[in-house]
Protein backbone atom coordinates (compact mmCIF):
# COMPACT_ATOMS: atom_id res chain seq x y z
CA UNK A 1 0.00 0.00 0.00
CA UNK A 2 1.43 3.76 -1.00
CA UNK A 3 2.31 5.87 2.43
CA UNK A 4 -0.43 8.33 3.55
CA UNK A 5 1.18 11.23 2.03
CA UNK A 6 0.65 9.16 -1.19
CA UNK A 7 -2.61 7.92 -0.59
CA UNK A 8 -3.26 12.32 -0.36
CA UNK A 9 -1.20 12.98 -3.44
CA UNK A 10 -3.63 10.37 -5.53
CA UNK A 11 -6.68 11.28 -3.93
CA UNK A 12 -5.90 14.63 -4.49
CA UNK A 13 -5.46 13.69 -8.79
CA UNK A 14 -9.19 11.82 -8.59
CA UNK A 15 -7.82 8.56 -7.86
CA UNK A 16 -10.14 6.58 -6.32
CA UNK A 17 -8.97 4.94 -3.10
CA UNK A 18 -9.93 1.54 -1.85
CA UNK A 19 -11.90 1.67 1.32
CA UNK A 20 -8.93 0.06 3.00
CA UNK A 21 -6.65 3.17 1.92
CA UNK A 22 -9.47 5.43 3.43
CA UNK A 23 -8.52 3.55 6.42
CA UNK A 24 -4.71 4.26 6.09
CA UNK A 25 -5.51 7.37 6.15
CA UNK A 26 -7.77 7.79 8.84
CA UNK A 27 -5.68 5.69 10.98
CA UNK A 28 -2.45 7.72 10.00
CA UNK A 29 -3.98 10.83 9.96
CA UNK A 30 -1.56 12.74 12.35
CA UNK A 31 0.79 12.21 9.65
CA UNK A 32 -1.13 13.86 6.68
CA UNK A 33 -3.61 16.44 8.28
CA UNK A 34 -1.87 19.61 7.03
CA UNK A 35 -0.89 18.20 3.34
CA UNK A 36 -4.78 16.93 3.58
CA UNK A 37 -6.19 20.52 4.55
CA UNK A 38 -3.71 22.04 2.13
CA UNK A 39 -5.12 20.33 -0.77
CA UNK A 40 -8.44 20.50 0.37
CA UNK A 41 -8.48 24.15 0.54
CA UNK A 42 -6.57 23.89 -2.79
CA UNK A 43 -9.54 22.30 -4.42
CA UNK A 44 -12.16 24.49 -2.60
CA UNK A 45 -10.85 27.19 -4.10
CA UNK A 46 -10.30 26.32 -7.45
CA UNK A 47 -14.32 25.50 -7.52
CA UNK A 48 -15.64 28.42 -5.45
CA UNK A 49 -12.44 30.96 -5.05
CA UNK A 50 -12.07 31.90 -0.92
CA UNK A 51 -15.99 32.44 -0.57
CA UNK A 52 -18.10 31.08 1.97
CA UNK A 53 -21.83 30.54 1.71
CA UNK A 54 -23.94 31.51 4.55
CA UNK A 55 -27.40 29.69 5.51
CA UNK A 56 -29.57 31.59 7.61
CA UNK A 57 -31.11 28.50 9.90
CA UNK A 58 -34.73 28.32 11.48
CA UNK A 59 -35.37 26.12 14.35
CA UNK A 60 -38.82 25.85 13.58
CA UNK A 61 -40.22 23.30 16.08
CA UNK A 62 -38.54 21.12 18.89
CA UNK A 63 -41.61 18.65 18.63
CA UNK A 64 -39.89 15.15 17.35
CA UNK A 65 -42.18 11.94 17.51
CA UNK A 66 -38.75 10.26 17.34
CA UNK A 67 -36.78 8.71 19.52
CA UNK A 68 -33.11 8.90 18.83
CA UNK A 69 -30.86 7.68 21.55
CA UNK A 70 -28.32 10.65 20.39
CA UNK A 71 -30.73 13.46 20.54
CA UNK A 72 -31.72 16.17 23.06
CA UNK A 73 -35.15 16.91 21.57
CA UNK A 74 -36.24 13.06 21.33
CA UNK A 75 -39.86 12.69 21.91
CA UNK A 76 -39.03 10.41 25.16
CA UNK A 77 -37.52 13.68 26.71
CA UNK A 78 -39.94 14.73 28.74
CA UNK A 79 -37.72 17.93 29.83
CA UNK A 80 -37.71 19.27 26.39
CA UNK A 81 -39.26 22.49 26.95
CA UNK A 82 -41.41 22.27 23.32
CA UNK A 83 -41.43 25.17 21.22
CA UNK A 84 -43.27 25.81 17.66
CA UNK A 85 -43.33 28.89 15.35
CA UNK A 86 -46.21 29.80 13.72
CA UNK A 87 -45.75 30.36 10.17
CA UNK A 88 -46.56 34.11 10.25
CA UNK A 89 -43.21 34.07 13.12
CA UNK A 90 -41.24 31.79 10.26
CA UNK A 91 -41.74 34.50 7.80
CA UNK A 92 -40.78 37.29 9.93
CA UNK A 93 -37.41 35.79 10.76
CA UNK A 94 -36.88 34.95 7.71
CA UNK A 95 -37.45 38.64 5.84
CA UNK A 96 -34.65 39.58 8.90
CA UNK A 97 -32.55 37.04 7.61
CA UNK A 98 -32.99 38.01 3.66
CA UNK A 99 -31.86 41.77 5.38
CA UNK A 100 -28.92 40.43 6.69
CA UNK A 101 -27.95 39.03 3.08
CA UNK A 102 -29.11 35.74 3.63
CA UNK A 103 -30.14 34.50 0.23
CA UNK A 104 -30.93 30.92 1.98
CA UNK A 105 -33.32 29.86 4.39
CA UNK A 106 -32.95 26.79 6.14
CA UNK A 107 -35.83 25.49 7.67
CA UNK A 108 -35.26 22.80 10.48
CA UNK A 109 -37.55 21.10 12.55
CA UNK A 110 -38.23 17.76 14.66
CA UNK A 111 -40.57 15.16 13.46
CA UNK A 112 -44.05 17.08 14.41
CA UNK A 113 -46.69 15.90 13.46
CA UNK A 114 -48.07 19.55 14.87
CA UNK A 115 -46.55 21.04 11.98
CA UNK A 116 -48.46 19.72 8.98
CA UNK A 117 -47.12 19.17 5.38
CA UNK A 118 -50.21 21.03 4.14
CA UNK A 119 -48.73 23.67 6.46
CA UNK A 120 -45.15 23.73 5.34
CA UNK A 121 -46.46 23.56 1.70
CA UNK A 122 -47.96 26.37 2.12
CA UNK A 123 -44.97 28.23 3.87
CA UNK A 124 -42.91 27.30 1.24
CA UNK A 125 -44.91 28.99 -1.41
CA UNK A 126 -45.13 31.72 1.15
CA UNK A 127 -41.44 32.15 1.33
CA UNK A 128 -40.93 31.88 -2.57
CA UNK A 129 -43.70 34.23 -3.60
CA UNK A 130 -41.67 36.19 -0.57
CA UNK A 131 -38.26 36.55 -1.88
CA UNK A 132 -37.57 34.99 -5.08
CA UNK A 133 -34.14 35.19 -5.50
CA UNK A 134 -33.71 32.99 -2.24
CA UNK A 135 -33.10 29.49 -2.09
CA UNK A 136 -35.39 27.37 0.47
CA UNK A 137 -33.87 24.37 2.30
CA UNK A 138 -36.07 21.95 4.29
CA UNK A 139 -34.78 19.86 6.75
CA UNK A 140 -37.35 18.06 8.38
CA UNK A 141 -36.87 14.43 8.43
CA UNK A 142 -38.24 11.67 6.91
CA UNK A 143 -41.68 11.55 4.40
CA UNK A 144 -43.07 9.88 1.88
CA UNK A 145 -42.07 10.61 -1.74
CA UNK A 146 -45.23 12.22 -2.51
CA UNK A 147 -45.06 14.38 0.06
CA UNK A 148 -41.57 15.52 -0.76
CA UNK A 149 -42.61 15.94 -4.40
CA UNK A 150 -45.43 18.42 -2.61
CA UNK A 151 -43.01 20.45 -1.12
CA UNK A 152 -40.51 20.61 -4.64
CA UNK A 153 -43.33 21.57 -6.58
CA UNK A 154 -44.24 24.27 -3.91
CA UNK A 155 -41.00 25.92 -4.66
CA UNK A 156 -38.50 23.98 -2.09
CA UNK A 157 -34.97 24.00 -3.18
CA UNK A 158 -33.00 21.82 -1.13
CA UNK A 159 -33.12 19.42 1.27
CA UNK A 160 -31.14 17.72 4.13
CA UNK A 161 -31.41 14.45 5.69
CA UNK A 162 -28.39 12.66 7.50
CA UNK A 163 -28.48 9.48 7.00
CA UNK A 164 -26.33 9.52 10.80
CA UNK A 165 -24.51 6.25 9.86
CA UNK A 166 -23.56 4.11 6.53
CA UNK A 167 -23.71 0.79 8.55
CA UNK A 168 -27.29 -0.97 9.18
CA UNK A 169 -25.82 -2.18 12.46
CA UNK A 170 -24.92 0.69 13.73
CA UNK A 171 -27.67 2.59 13.09
CA UNK A 172 -29.95 0.22 14.49
CA UNK A 173 -27.86 0.67 17.97
CA UNK A 174 -28.22 4.78 17.50
CA UNK A 175 -32.22 4.47 17.05
CA UNK A 176 -35.03 2.83 18.16
CA UNK A 177 -36.39 -0.13 16.21
CA UNK A 178 -39.06 1.72 14.72
CA UNK A 179 -36.96 4.05 12.67
CA UNK A 180 -35.73 2.02 9.59
CA UNK A 181 -32.07 2.49 8.17
CA UNK A 182 -33.84 1.57 4.64
CA UNK A 183 -36.05 4.05 4.96
CA UNK A 184 -33.76 6.67 5.63
CA UNK A 185 -31.57 5.70 2.90
CA UNK A 186 -34.98 5.46 0.74
CA UNK A 187 -35.64 8.60 1.62
CA UNK A 188 -32.34 10.15 -0.22
CA UNK A 189 -33.07 8.75 -3.05
CA UNK A 190 -36.45 9.96 -3.48
CA UNK A 191 -35.06 13.49 -2.65
CA UNK A 192 -32.60 12.68 -5.73
CA UNK A 193 -34.91 11.41 -7.84
CA UNK A 194 -37.43 14.48 -7.20
CA UNK A 195 -34.36 16.93 -8.44
CA UNK A 196 -33.97 18.25 -4.69
CA UNK A 197 -29.94 19.30 -4.31
CA UNK A 198 -28.99 16.66 -1.47
CA UNK A 199 -27.30 16.83 1.85
CA UNK A 200 -26.69 13.55 3.46
CA UNK A 201 -24.65 13.33 6.53
CA UNK A 202 -23.24 11.69 10.06
CA UNK A 203 -21.96 12.28 13.33
CA UNK A 204 -18.36 11.29 14.02
CA UNK A 205 -17.51 9.80 16.87
CA UNK A 206 -20.74 8.33 17.73
CA UNK A 207 -20.97 5.30 20.51
CA UNK A 208 -20.06 2.37 19.12
CA UNK A 209 -18.97 3.96 15.39
CA UNK A 210 -15.68 2.08 14.02
CA UNK A 211 -13.11 3.80 11.81
CA UNK A 212 -13.56 1.19 9.02
CA UNK A 213 -17.19 2.61 9.76
CA UNK A 214 -16.01 6.02 8.72
CA UNK A 215 -14.04 4.50 5.80
CA UNK A 216 -17.08 3.22 4.56
CA UNK A 217 -19.10 6.58 4.66
CA UNK A 218 -16.47 8.13 2.07
CA UNK A 219 -17.17 5.30 -0.39
CA UNK A 220 -20.98 6.12 0.00
CA UNK A 221 -20.15 9.18 -0.31
CA UNK A 222 -18.34 8.90 -3.37
CA UNK A 223 -21.35 6.57 -4.85
CA UNK A 224 -23.81 8.71 -3.85
CA UNK A 225 -22.51 12.21 -4.55
CA UNK A 226 -24.97 14.64 -2.73
CA UNK A 227 -24.51 18.09 -3.11
CA UNK A 228 -24.10 18.86 0.38
CA UNK A 229 -22.43 16.46 3.60
CA UNK A 230 -23.26 17.72 6.60
CA UNK A 231 -21.01 15.79 9.60
CA UNK A 232 -20.41 17.44 13.04
CA UNK A 233 -19.06 15.64 16.47
CA UNK A 234 -21.30 13.43 18.48
CA UNK A 235 -21.79 15.43 21.64
CA UNK A 236 -23.80 13.76 24.54
CA UNK A 237 -27.12 15.43 25.85
CA UNK A 238 -27.31 15.06 29.47
CA UNK A 239 -31.07 13.59 29.34
CA UNK A 240 -30.36 11.18 26.89
CA UNK A 241 -29.48 7.34 27.04
CA UNK A 242 -26.35 8.22 25.47
CA UNK A 243 -25.77 11.01 28.38
CA UNK A 244 -22.70 9.64 29.64
CA UNK A 245 -20.90 8.35 26.56
CA UNK A 246 -17.39 10.15 24.69
CA UNK A 247 -17.84 12.86 22.66
CA UNK A 248 -16.56 12.64 19.04
CA UNK A 249 -13.75 14.66 18.72
CA UNK A 250 -13.15 18.18 16.61
CA UNK A 251 -9.97 16.69 15.18
CA UNK A 252 -11.10 13.89 13.31
CA UNK A 253 -14.19 16.14 11.96
CA UNK A 254 -11.69 18.58 10.31
CA UNK A 255 -9.62 15.75 8.93
CA UNK A 256 -12.76 14.38 7.92
CA UNK A 257 -13.93 17.59 5.79
CA UNK A 258 -10.15 17.57 4.05
CA UNK A 259 -10.81 14.11 3.18
CA UNK A 260 -15.05 14.63 1.65
CA UNK A 261 -13.18 17.70 0.04
CA UNK A 262 -11.09 15.89 -1.44
CA UNK A 263 -13.15 13.17 -2.64
CA UNK A 264 -16.53 15.98 -3.67
CA UNK A 265 -14.41 18.22 -5.06
CA UNK A 266 -17.49 20.84 -5.77
CA UNK A 267 -19.31 19.96 -2.32
CA UNK A 268 -21.14 22.23 -0.25
CA UNK A 269 -19.82 21.31 3.09
CA UNK A 270 -20.36 23.39 6.27
CA UNK A 271 -18.43 23.63 9.28
CA UNK A 272 -21.12 23.47 11.80
CA UNK A 273 -22.32 24.07 15.00
CA UNK A 274 -21.53 20.89 16.77
CA UNK A 275 -18.05 21.64 15.18
CA UNK A 276 -17.81 24.46 17.01
CA UNK A 277 -19.19 23.48 20.00
CA UNK A 278 -16.53 20.52 20.60
CA UNK A 279 -13.62 23.46 20.15
CA UNK A 280 -14.00 27.29 20.57
CA UNK A 281 -12.17 27.22 17.15
CA UNK A 282 -14.10 24.89 15.58
CA UNK A 283 -15.83 26.77 12.64
CA UNK A 284 -12.44 28.22 11.70
CA UNK A 285 -10.90 25.41 11.69
CA UNK A 286 -13.62 23.46 9.46
CA UNK A 287 -12.90 26.40 7.04
CA UNK A 288 -9.19 25.59 6.68
CA UNK A 289 -9.45 22.32 6.51
CA UNK A 290 -11.75 22.45 3.07
CA UNK A 291 -15.28 23.89 4.06
CA UNK A 292 -16.96 26.27 2.40
CA UNK A 293 -20.18 26.95 3.69
CA UNK A 294 -21.41 28.43 7.83
CA UNK A 295 -24.92 28.09 8.96
CA UNK A 296 -25.97 31.41 11.48
CA UNK A 297 -29.06 30.83 13.45
CA UNK A 298 -31.39 33.53 13.06
CA UNK A 299 -34.06 31.48 15.53
CA UNK A 300 -35.91 34.02 17.53
CA UNK A 301 -33.37 34.46 20.78
CA UNK A 302 -36.27 33.22 22.77
CA UNK A 303 -36.49 29.79 21.59
CA UNK A 304 -33.01 28.78 20.99
CA UNK A 305 -32.01 27.32 24.40
CA UNK A 306 -34.90 24.99 23.37
CA UNK A 307 -33.51 23.35 20.33
CA UNK A 308 -31.19 21.56 22.58
CA UNK A 309 -29.85 18.55 20.77
CA UNK A 310 -26.57 18.24 22.61
CA UNK A 311 -24.82 19.85 25.86
CA UNK A 312 -23.48 23.22 25.77
CA UNK A 313 -24.26 24.44 22.23
CA UNK A 314 -23.23 27.51 21.55
CA UNK A 315 -24.95 30.36 19.86
CA UNK A 316 -28.11 30.34 21.95
CA UNK A 317 -27.88 33.74 23.56
CA UNK A 318 -27.55 35.54 20.68
CA UNK A 319 -29.70 37.65 18.26
CA UNK A 320 -29.80 36.94 14.59
CA UNK A 321 -27.83 39.96 13.34
CA UNK A 322 -25.19 39.30 16.43
CA UNK A 323 -24.66 35.80 15.56
CA UNK A 324 -24.54 36.60 11.49
CA UNK A 325 -21.75 39.61 12.61
CA UNK A 326 -19.66 37.05 15.07
CA UNK A 327 -19.76 34.37 11.88
CA UNK A 328 -18.43 36.67 9.39
CA UNK A 329 -15.47 37.56 11.80
CA UNK A 330 -14.55 34.40 12.42
CA UNK A 331 -14.35 33.65 8.15
CA UNK A 332 -12.49 37.01 7.87
CA UNK A 333 -10.21 35.53 10.01
CA UNK A 334 -9.46 32.40 8.09
CA UNK A 335 -8.87 34.41 5.00
CA UNK A 336 -12.27 33.60 3.80
CA UNK A 337 -14.76 36.05 3.02
CA UNK A 338 -19.00 35.88 3.10
CA UNK A 339 -20.82 36.38 0.08
CA UNK A 340 -24.43 37.03 -0.22
CA UNK A 341 -25.30 34.20 -2.92
CA UNK A 342 -27.65 31.76 -2.96
CA UNK A 343 -24.67 29.05 -3.14
CA UNK A 344 -25.89 26.34 -5.28
CA UNK A 345 -23.34 24.10 -6.28
CA UNK A 346 -20.38 25.48 -8.41
N1 LIG B 1 -24.55 15.40 18.92
C1 LIG B 1 -24.20 15.83 17.68
N2 LIG B 1 -25.06 15.94 16.66
C2 LIG B 1 -26.34 15.64 16.90
N3 LIG B 1 -27.40 15.64 16.09
C3 LIG B 1 -28.48 15.26 16.80
N4 LIG B 1 -28.13 14.99 18.07
C4 LIG B 1 -26.79 15.21 18.14
C5 LIG B 1 -25.83 15.08 19.18
N5 LIG B 1 -26.17 14.66 20.41
C6 LIG B 1 -27.31 15.93 14.66
C7 LIG B 1 -27.83 14.78 13.83
C8 LIG B 1 -29.01 15.39 13.12
C9 LIG B 1 -28.67 16.85 13.09
C10 LIG B 1 -29.83 17.76 12.92
O1 LIG B 1 -28.06 17.07 14.34
O2 LIG B 1 -26.85 14.36 12.91
O3 LIG B 1 -29.20 14.87 11.81
FE1 LIG C 1 -23.27 32.60 16.74
FE2 LIG C 1 -20.70 33.54 17.14
S1 LIG C 1 -21.55 32.46 15.50
S2 LIG C 1 -22.51 33.90 18.28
Amino acid sequence: MDSPLKLIDGLSGGRKLTREEYLTLIRERDQVRETAAERACGVRNSHYGNRVFIRGLIEFTNYCRNNCYYCGIRAGNPKADRYRLSPEEILTVAEEGYRLGFRTVVLQGGEDPGFSEEMLEELVRKLKAQRPDRAVTLSFGEHSSETFRKWKEAGADRYLLRHETINPEHYASLHPKEMSYEHRIQCLRDLRSLGYQVGAGFMVGSPGQTEEDLAQEMLFLREFRPEMVGIGPFLPHQDTPFAEETAGSAELTTFLLSLIRLTLPRVLLPATTALGTADAEGREKGILAGANVVMPNLSPAGVREKYMLYDHKICTGEEAAQCSACLAGRIRSTGCEIVVDRGDPA
